[in-house]
């Protein structure tokens, strides 16, 4: 083995990460080596800033938890989430356009019934969400799940109200025999990224903005079609061209119409103070058919 030089020491480690059996790891691991080695050669960081870094990383594990997790925040604002979104769902056309997950869902939401309210005691507006789930070819799906998450009308996730028992801004819908589905929540409003913690320190560090535009997330799912993680957003948001984590996709931008105190909701409740209707059809892909015996 030669011995190392500035010049020779990446094609050294790259040689010797190369003796890897699984062939994907082999894969990743050059390509880590390659570039990992290329940034450090770009920036010729000194060794205080490497510590800076290696501390960076390592206050950034210790913030997460089972509902904290500043990693995925970190790709997130870096647009890796979305990239890694993108390569892996390269929709067919007419279907529900998907974005990130983020790092607020909570498993095991509690199942609400068809038109139930999601969002009880919470502050904010009224707001009804409705639409259908159907097929690229237009076939409705029933029972399809609609695992929704979304802040309050303080802009507060689950997460964020550990003041608040039990589950909080989120709950499972299904899809009716018909595809239709109804949803009672409150309005979400535009909101900070948490900046609480290291990828708030390096954000008050440049002058990106760290808001949100407001969007309800769903997540999508039903037998025999590709699942589906999107969020609605509302139009007219301050923050709509400027989303922190990258996720807006004009396909996911809808109104959020207000209706006076008064009116008829979906469902039908008359509703003494005003509210939002929102409508929205989401359209999944089915998988592909196992080829026949
Ligand atoms: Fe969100």
């Amino acid at each position: 083995m030669p011995y190392v030089t500035e010049k020779t020491l990446t094609d050294v480690v790259s040689q010797r990460w190369s003796d890897i059996p699984n062939p994907r790891l082999k894969q990743v691991m050059q390509a880590a080596v390659k570039h990992l080695h290329a940034f450090v050669r770009e920036i010729e960081p000194t060794q205080a800033e490497w510590a800076v870094a290696i501390d960076f990383l390592t206050r950034t594990g210790q913030m997460c938890d089972d509902k904290r997790q500043e990693f995925i925040l970190m790709s997130d604002v870096l647009g890796v989430s979305m990239l890694v979104d993108a390569i892996n769902h390269r929709q067919a056309s007419g279907a529900t356009p998907s974005t990130v997950e983020g790092p607020f869902h909570v498993a095991d939401a509690p199942a609400v019934a068809n038109g139930g309210n999601m969002a009880v005691n919470a502050p904010g507006i009224p707001c009804f969400v409705s639409g259908k789930v159907s097929g690229v070819g237009g076939e409705p799906i029933a029972g399809a799940v609609l695992d929704l998450w979304q802040t309050d009308g303080d802009g507060f996730y689950e997460a964020q109200r550990p003041e608040i028992e039990g589950p909080w801004m989120r709950g499972l819908y299904h899809s009716q025999p018909d595809g239709s589905y109804l949803i009672r929540t409150v309005a979400p409003i535009a909101y900070t990224i948490p900046m609480d913690g290291t990828i708030g320190e390096l954000m008050n560090r440049t002058n990106l903005s760290h808001m949100r535009p407001a969007h309800i997330h769903f997540a999508l799912d039903a037998p025999g079609y590709h699942g589906l993680v999107t969020h609605l957003f509302r139009s007219g948001d301050k923050w709509i061209e400027s989303d922190a984590v990258y996720g807006v996709k004009e396909p996911l931008i809808v109104d959020f119409r207000k209706m006076p105190a008064g009116s008829k909701a979906p469902g039908g409740e008359l509703l003494n103070e005003p509210f939002y209707v929102v409508h929205y059809d989401f359209v999944l892909e089915r998988k592909a058919q196992a080829a026949a015996a």
